[in-house]
């Protein structure tokens, strides 16, 4: 077989609302040829919100797009089930959670173990759940940030990846942060999804490796 007939890793993204992480990953994409240019392809990228606005902008990169409404679905497992039947039609090597606000059943987490990401902005296991922001700062924390991790069962506590570290400033509340923190994300995600795909990134038991070597539980720490 020629280099050029082997079949590239193939990307599913999940959202829910602005998909900007989704727009870096496909910007990091079309970079292919740089070093931060990720070899793969997206195959679809899909919302449960038939209003998400990262919608239009996968198309516009002409990019594939379904909807799945869960309002449509009686239970949660019902949802993800279906959920699931549509991924595998897109026949996805990792699923990518980007911003996809919707808890998982455990029986999807189980499906896509080892190959399920999600970026979460907190330095986790600090800030699990919602309003991650404005809870470092009521604690008074010095530094905040974001991850990307494997999903498991445990919402917002599979093994870490890589994070971003932004300081906290005196003048910060939760808007510019969360706009900082943001903008760390689209540099992170990017790169723990290059890692994946160039299997560099793997899960084993509860711990997530780079190049077979166990990461901390931070994972890989980056300073802004
Ligand atoms: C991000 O803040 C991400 O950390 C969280 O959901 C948000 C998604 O933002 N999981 P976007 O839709 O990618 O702009």
């Amino acid at each position: 077989m020629q280099a050029s007939e082997v079949e590239k890793p193939r990307i599913v993204i999940l959202i829910s609302g602005t998909g900007s992480n989704m727009v870096a990953i496909a910007e990091a994409l079309q970079k292919e040829e740089s070093d931060s240019g990720i070899d793969a392809e997206i195959v679809g990228v899909i919302s449960n919100r038939p209003t998400a606005t990262g919608l239009e902008k996968a198309q516009a990169m002409g990019l594939h797009t379904d909807i799945i409404d869960h309002t449509l679905y009686a239970s949660r497992d019902e949802f993800d089930h279906a959920l699931i039947r549509m991924i595998e039609d897109l026949n996805p090597d990792v699923v990518v959670l980007a911003g996809f606000m919707r808890i998982l059943t455990a029986d999807f987490t189980r499906y896509y173990e080892g190959r399920l990401l999600n970026i979460h902005p907190s330095l986790l296991p600090k800030y699990q759940g919602l309003n991650t922001h404005q809870r470092a700062l009521d604690a008074g924390d010095d530094i905040h940030g974001v991850t990307v991790h494997f999903v498991t069962e445990e919402l917002d506590g599979g093994p870490n990846a890589i994070q971003a570290i932004v300081p906290i400033l005196d003048v910060d509340n939760a808007q510019n942060l969360q706009q900082r923190v943001h903008a760390q994300e689209h540099i992170i995600y990017p790169i723990a999804v290059k890692w994946f795909c160039e299997g560099r990134l793997t899960m084993k038991g509860n711990e997530a490796l780079l190049d077979n070597k166990v990461l901390p539980a931070t994972g890989i720490q980056l300073q802004s």
